[in-house]
């Protein structure tokens, strides 16, 4: 039987909203499912909220809800924004279940049985007047390194030292301000220590883990591993410990536990294993993928393997990695706006903007990754609206229109036998770079084929042919539509609303890396009338991109800032977020003619080669010019530059675009764009030149 497969995003916290930065996670694991199950791979893919923990609980209590009932609401609200980002899950569960319960009893059963399991008193800080335990983040204080007051008690956000708790000067209770004491307690610690050996004989194994973090990771072997303190005193939201009183599993024991939990659901539910052993016997002949973060290496490579090990599991196949989402270069912050909610970007803008774009950039490597929101614009615009978009548009519609939706057969040979055939021959690198989670080759050998196939529409130009010969233009017309259909197949695992539209355009079935395989030449079976054509997907408009910004209530900005409920702050590892400090506003340029450099980043400068250019009619200064920017079809530009250049002399110079100007019409030309010159006009005009880059390089 085939090798199963199943894949898990990490889970999200059941204490607020996600935002894109999630995204880049849940967007980067569908789609190497997407793909595999396109190759026709057994594969499953799960999920779960994270529900446990003192912040889930505290955020509860302030609301005046019982955990429960506040976990719910996320629960609905995770799955609705993740199923709006085309994240198609087998099972979302949720740790506080009864599967997840038991699992976990199952797994602390067998820790102890195995004599890993070790009670240890130990000293923590303890508020009186609340009567709980504070884990180092609910403790604030002032920094003993650089003494910045309103520090949390685990380390400075000023000057970055981390320190213990007891260090902090003036420490105080986050919760009530009062100072907090001492206290021992009994713990339970897994005997994480005794697993050095087995943890590094994982880390070793090629295809585990990035190379570079099994290093990093290498680290803590050297220190000496430390054991790992496995339960929290009561209050506390989680599972109770068999055996304990008030005593509780803490939230990242049972967390990954919970993607064994929701296995076993998924089983039960659908019926398609006996029960989550099919997949996680220690001898079950499956792979399992974890998809997460670089924030949660050391759960996920050190503790889980070991967890799992002694509790006789199977460990996990592979953990990928991925860096962490930064907005116009910046970390991500409410008081900026560009925390933004997965809900906010939905409520104005298609997800498979945000998915080509997450997909474009991203690596398997750990490097953080930006969506810099003019990027975005222009990168979506320019190669999934003008060049994939453009290309199935410009092949579907003369199709449609003068030809009556009919193709033609096949042809023995020709440049449109042999551009589809090139397309096919670069399918296997594609597949490669997704096999390898790297998508961004995959994107550019995509963008690649997508422009071919538009120079060939350019060159073939059937707009023209249509006229003089119906059937020569149907022929071309159909060949572009064939590699129209290839990119949607190829597409498929990043854009998959925008392939099942072409599909359905096309008229055909739904295209698969499987069907792929030494698939020839022509794809689309030629006798079948094509669908009805439409735009896939229109441009990235900036106001509407620039709509996903929302600024918090308190901070002056230029434009009226939407207020907001405050949201609940989220996670363990960064609970209660400080009150939002109100930023001063940016030095609103006192009016010296000076310009913020935001202003300037407005301006979109590109690289572009002249194709033709020619004189416009009754027009002494004016050239028309078609000029590739990089965008699979040409732009048309009208330029003042006729006194100083020939026509002739233009053709197959570099130039500069200014590539966002609003279009506008001269002498009845639309002209899409500017080119940069400088000198005093007239005859004495000199062209800038952005030397031997390729059309579409950003000038910056
Ligand atoms: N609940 C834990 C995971 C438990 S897994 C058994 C957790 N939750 S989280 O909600 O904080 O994060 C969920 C995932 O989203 C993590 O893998 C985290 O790294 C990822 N991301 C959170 N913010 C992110 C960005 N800004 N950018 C990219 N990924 C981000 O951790
Ligand atoms: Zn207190």
């Amino acid at each position: 039987m085939a090798e199963r497969i199943l894949v898990t995003s990490a889970l999200p916290y059941a204490n607020g909203p996600l935002h894109i930065g999630h995204a880049v996670e849940y967007v980067q694991t569908d789609i190497y499912v997407r793909f595999l199950r396109s190759c026709g791979r057994d594969v499953v893919y799960f999920c779960a909220d994270d529900t446990h923990g003192t912040p889930i609980e505290l955020n509860a209590a302030k609301q005046g809800l019982k955990p429960e009932e506040f976990i719910a609401r996320f629960h609905e609200e995770h799955q609705r924004d993740l199923r709006d980002l085309d994240v198609r899950f087998d099972y979302f569960h949720s740790t506080n279940s009864p599967e997840n319960r038991h699992y976990a009893e199952l797994i602390y059963g067998r820790l102890k049985e195995q004599g890993d399991i070790e009670r240890r008193n130990i000293e923590q800080t303890y508020c009186e007047k609340d009567r709980r335990f504070l884990p180092d983040r609910f403790i604030k204080g002032t920094c003993p390194n650089c003494k910045a007051t309103d520090q949390y008690g685990d380390a400075c956000e000023k000057c970055g030292k981390a320190y213990a708790p007891t260090d902090l000067i003036d420490a105080r209770c986050a919760l009530c301000g009062t100072p907090p004491v001492r206290k021992h307690s009994e713990h339970l610690f897994f005997k994480l220590s005794r697993h050095a050996d087995f943890l590094q004989e994982v880390l070793r194994k090629p295809g585990f883990i990035h190379p570079g973090l099994a290093a990093q990771l290498q680290g803590f072997f050297e220190k000496g591993l430390a054991d790992w303190d496995i339960s929290r005193d009561g209050p506390y939201f989680g599972f109770a410990i068999p055996g304990e009183t008030d005593k509780y599993f803490y939230v990242w024991l049972d967390a990954p536990i919970g993607y064994i939990a929701t296995t076993e659901k998924w089983a039960k539910e659908t019926g398609k294993a006996k029960s989550a052993l099919d997949y996680w016997a220690a001898d079950a002949d499956t792979r399992i993928i974890h998809f997460i973060g670089k924030d949660i290496v050391y759960f996920h490579a050190l503790f889980w393997p070991a967890v799992l090990n002694v509790a006789g599991l199977h460990t996990p196949s592979e953990i990928k990695v991925h860096g962490h989402l930064t907005v116009n270069g910046e970390k991500m912050s409410k008081t900026r706006g560009t925390m933004v909610p997965a809900r906010d970007y939905l409520d104005h803008l298609d997800p498979s903007y945000l998915r080509y774009f997450y997909a474009a950039n991203l690596g398997p490597g750990v490097e953080d990754l930006d969506l810099n929101l003019k990027d975005f614009r222009q990168r979506v615009n320019g190669e999934l609206v003008n060049n994939v978009g453009n290309l199935a548009n410009r092949a579907l519609s003369l199709l449609a229109g003068p030809l009556e939706k009919r193709l033609a057969p096949g042809r023995a040979e020709g440049p449109g036998r042999a551009l589809v055939e090139a397309a096919l021959a670069r399918v296997p690198e594609v597949r490669d770079a997704f096999e390898k989670l790297e998508y961004r080759s995959a994107i550019r050998v995509i963008t690649e084929i997508a422009s071919a196939a538009n120079g060939f529409l350019q060159t073939a130009a059937p707009w023209a042919q249509v006229k003089k010969d119906a059937e020569v233009a149907r022929a071309d017309l159909s060949d572009a539509a064939d590699v129209a259909y290839l990119l949607g197949a190829l597409l498929a695992p990043v854009t998959p609303r925008l392939s099942e539209k072409l599909f359905a355009q096309l008229g055909a079935e739904p295209l698969s890396f499987q069907a792929l395989e030494g698939a020839k030449y022509p794809l689309l079976e030629r006798s079948r009338p094509i669908g009805t054509p439409e735009p896939l997907l229109p441009r990235l408009e900036e106001e509407r991109v620039n709509a996903i910004i929302k600024l918090p209530e308190g901070a002056a900005a230029p434009q009226a800032a939407e207020s907001k409920p405050a949201k609940a702050a989220n996670a363990e590892k960064k609970p209660a977020e400080a009150p939002a400090a109100t930023p001063a506003p940016p030095g609103a340029g006192e009016s010296s003619g000076e310009i913020e450099y935001d202003d300037f980043a407005k301006v979109v400068l590109k690289a572009g080669k002249v194709l033709a250019a020619e004189k416009v009619q009754k027009a002494d200064k004016l050239l028309k010019l078609t000029v590739d920017v990089g965008e699979g079809s040409p732009r048309t530009i009208v330029s003042g530059i006729a006194e100083a250049f020939a026509p002739e002399a233009l053709t197959g110079r570099n130039v500069v675009v200014v590539a966002n100007l609003k279009p506008r019409k001269l002498k009845g030309i639309e002209s899409r764009g500017m080119l940069l010159t400088a000198g005093p006009g007239g005859k004495e005009l000199s062209l800038l030149d952005p030397g031997d880059v390729a059309p579409g390089s950003e000038v910056k």
